[in-house]
């Protein structure tokens, strides 16, 4: 059931995709990524830890494949609003992912410094394929070959949060996605 978005604490920013519109958009791409593979592909669903959880929660009940799921934590990004360009990965996923047929699932792509830098390095660990859905993508970054397969919207251009993103820690649990403003106003007011 939807949650009425004027329940629950005030809702910093100005609401961009209700909780419906994501609903059906997440419902959508399961579909579409169900429909890429064979019925009998046992997916390894690796999810970009912190914001992707809510994304990948929804999206892996909903595609019609076996799946796996699995996290990795990789960080550029610290308590800021814009990256550091130096992605680091802080967690790998416990089990192999050699031989696998991986959908790693991100929450928004903004300078695309994460993907460039993460699929190189799972690719060369000898997957069977690997492709990635997003649910957002701000369409700054020309990814080339590491163009995300499946993108759920594309992203207004300021600093977003909620349904699993977030600005310095707040705002992941919103059912719906607030957009915050420009980024460098952001900063300011953290600065002050
Ligand atoms: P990129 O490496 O610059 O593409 O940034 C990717 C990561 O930065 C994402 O995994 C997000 O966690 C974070 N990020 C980028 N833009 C936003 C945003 O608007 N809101 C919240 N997090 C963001
Ligand atoms: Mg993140």
């Amino acid at each position: 059931m939807d949650r009425p978005e004027a329940q629950g604490p005030p809702i910093p920013g100005r609401i961009v995709l209700s909780s419906t519109q994501i609903e059906r958009r997440v419902h959508e791409l399961a579909q579409e990524i169900g429909t890429a593979y064979s019925p009998d592909t046992e997916l390894l669903v690796l999810g970009l830890l912190k914001g992707s959880f809510i994304f990948l929660a929804d999206l892996v009940r909903q595609i019609p494949l076996p799946t796996q799921v699995d996290f990795m934590v990789a960080s550029s990004y610290g308590n800021a609003t814009t990256s550091s360009g130096d992605v680091q990965l802080l967690y790998k996923p416990g089990m192999s992912i050699k031989g696998r047929d991986i959908l790693l699932v991100e929450d928004i792509v903004d300078s695309g410094n994460t993907l460039a830098q993460l699929l190189p390095l799972l690719e060369e660990q000898g997957v069977a394929s690997i492709e990635t859905c997003v649910l957002l993508h701000k369409r700054i970054a020309n990814l080339g070959e590491y163009e995300p397969k499946w993108t759920g919207f594309d992203s207004p251009p300021g600093f977003l949060a909620g349904y699993g993103l977030d600005y310095a820690e707040k705002y992941r649990a919103l059912p719906h996605i607030v957009d915050l403003g420009r980024p460098e106003d952001l900063e300011n007011k953290n600065d002050q």
